[in-house]
């Protein structure tokens, strides 16, 4: 039957007549349906062919006998009022899922829908086998219910309303309770600014919001990490709901932080074995890769870079191992051969740590530490954005630190000094950014950080600082 016949007021007609007309055209479609008649008593009066198959019985075993006798156990009170509503209320349908008992014991969950007819005192029942939607919906729900993630369900009020028994047990039932405040409570102070941002973020756009990793302390008073995912399915009307999938991260967390106190813990025997060499810089790794931290800092990087700047800085002059100490000590001009010795040290310096698994951030600021914009440094000559971001900040702070800093040739310079030379570079040699950050830095009441400024010794000049 088209569309155009149901519109015309001659061939208005309801489905189920039309089926009456039809007849045979009909019968296969119904034969496809379960349908079973019973009494105003509730027993059984008729069935049709697919109703037997559904129940495992024939009409013969059926007729006069009620379906709560093969309804399992738990399914039989609510299959009884269903059975007994139609009769109360005269019109509409009313559906139950439920389970049949086949007579080999085995379980057939159907969905059940009943209507009854008040001219023939019959109830009708139309019943559908959903035994495969029911098995796809218990695999489902177990993916959540045994999951050893935590998820859980924070309503359209803000309240969580459902937990999985994963978050039940790190955070006991707090169903109900308004999310915000579960955030207050359990997560640690330091990230909970940071947890707080991400829930009004994720509460304002539907989707999948980006991780966060938060400290959060668990019904048992222990803090683990857990790396948050959050869904806003609040537009669905189906869930109306923001999911949260949150993993436990926190061996994760500690073997990353035993790995960097390792690292760290390196970094500080390279930079002793360097010393070693080399006691007129005792310190000035050190001393660089503070004043690089404080620039990274005053430059607004995140802090992965800083950390990485302040890594690299704590290396930079490590290929000096490799230079001869009475080169590096000796007062005096150098002369060419000599200073080619000392240049090489950012090559050697490459060399020791390229394959060490430091971020590259790290190996280039050894190796490019003495590049200036301009083309005129070393190793490789590089120009302007060629000259990675961490060596343009630590080729600074080695300037001002090595010109603070008493040299074998000449006594400290001062501050003062150090900040008029990479002033007076900036842009040419150096990054005016990184200046300006080193600048303001550096910028002490007097008294309280470095050595007055001295007038520069003749003779004294911005190369041999920098290459030394
Ligand atoms: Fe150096």
């Amino acid at each position: 039957m088209g569309e155009r016949d149901v519109r015309h007021g001659r061939d208005r007609m309801s489905v189920t007549e039309r089926a009456g007309q039809a007849g045979g055209c009909w019968s296969g479609a119904l034969a496809s349906l379960a349908l079973v008649e019973l009494s105003a008593s509730g027993t059984v009066v008729a069935v049709n062919e697919r109703y037997c198959e559904l129940v495992g019985r024939s009409a013969g075993e059926l007729v006069g006998r009620s379906p709560v006798e093969y309804t399992h156990p738990d399914d039989a009170v609510a299959t009884r009022a269903l059975i007994d509503a139609p009769r109360r209320s005269a019109r509409g349908v009313r559906q139950l899922e439920a389970r049949y008992v086949l007579p080999d014991r085995t379980v057939r969950w159907v969905r059940v829908s009943v209507s009854w007819c008040p001219e023939q005192q019959r109830t009708l029942g139309h019943v559908t086998d959903i035994s495969d939607l029911v098995s796809a919906r218990r695999r489902q729900e177990a993916l959540v219910q045994h999951s050893a993630d935590v998820i859980f369900v924070v309503g359209r009020d803000g309240r969580i309303t459902d937990m999985n028994p994963a978050a039940v047990r790190l955070f006991g039932n707090a169903a109900g309770r308004p999310i915000a405040d579960a955030l207050r409570e359990g997560v640690v102070a330091e990230h909970l600014a940071a947890a707080l941002r991400a829930l009004d973020s994720v509460e304002s756009g539907p989707g999948v919001h980006p991780p966060v990793t938060l400290a959060v302390r668990t019904d048992a008073g222990a803090v683990v990490f857990l790396s948050a995912i959050a869904d806003n399915q609040l537009d669905d009307p189906a869930i109306a709901g923001i999911i949260v999938n949150a993993h436990d991260v926190t061996l994760a967390v500690e073997q990353h932080a035993e790995t960097e106190r390792h690292q760290q813990a390196l970094v500080a025997a390279l930079v002793r074995t360097t010393e070693f060499r080399d006691p007129y810089t005792a310190g000035h790794q050190l001393k660089v890769a503070d004043l690089a931290e404080r620039i990274g800092q005053a430059l607004g990087l995140p802090e992965r870079t800083i950390a990485e700047v302040s890594l690299g800085a704590s290396l930079h002059d490590i290929g000096k191992i490799a230079t001869p100490a009475e080169i590096l000590t000796r007062p005096g001009a150098l002369s060419a051969p000599e200073m080619d010795i000392v240049r090489s040290h950012c090559r050697v310096g490459f060399s020791i740590l390229e394959a060490s698994g430091l971020p590259d951030g790290v190996t280039d600021t050894v190796l490019h530490h003495h590049e200036r914009l301009d083309g005129s440094g070393y190793p490789d000559g590089l120009v302007g954005d060629e000259i990675g971001l961490h060596s343009r900040i630590v080729a600074v702070a080695d300037v001002i630190e090595a010109m603070t800093s008493h040299r074998p040739y000449r006594p400290a310079l001062g501050l003062g000094v150090a900040r008029e030379e990479v002033l007076a570079n900036r842009r040419r040699l150096y990054d005016p950014d990184v200046v300006d950050a080193a600048v303001t830095v550096t910028a002490r009441p007097a008294g309280r950080r470095g050595a007055p400024a001295r007038r520069r010794p003749a003779g004294v000049n911005s190369a041999r600082e920098a290459a030394v």
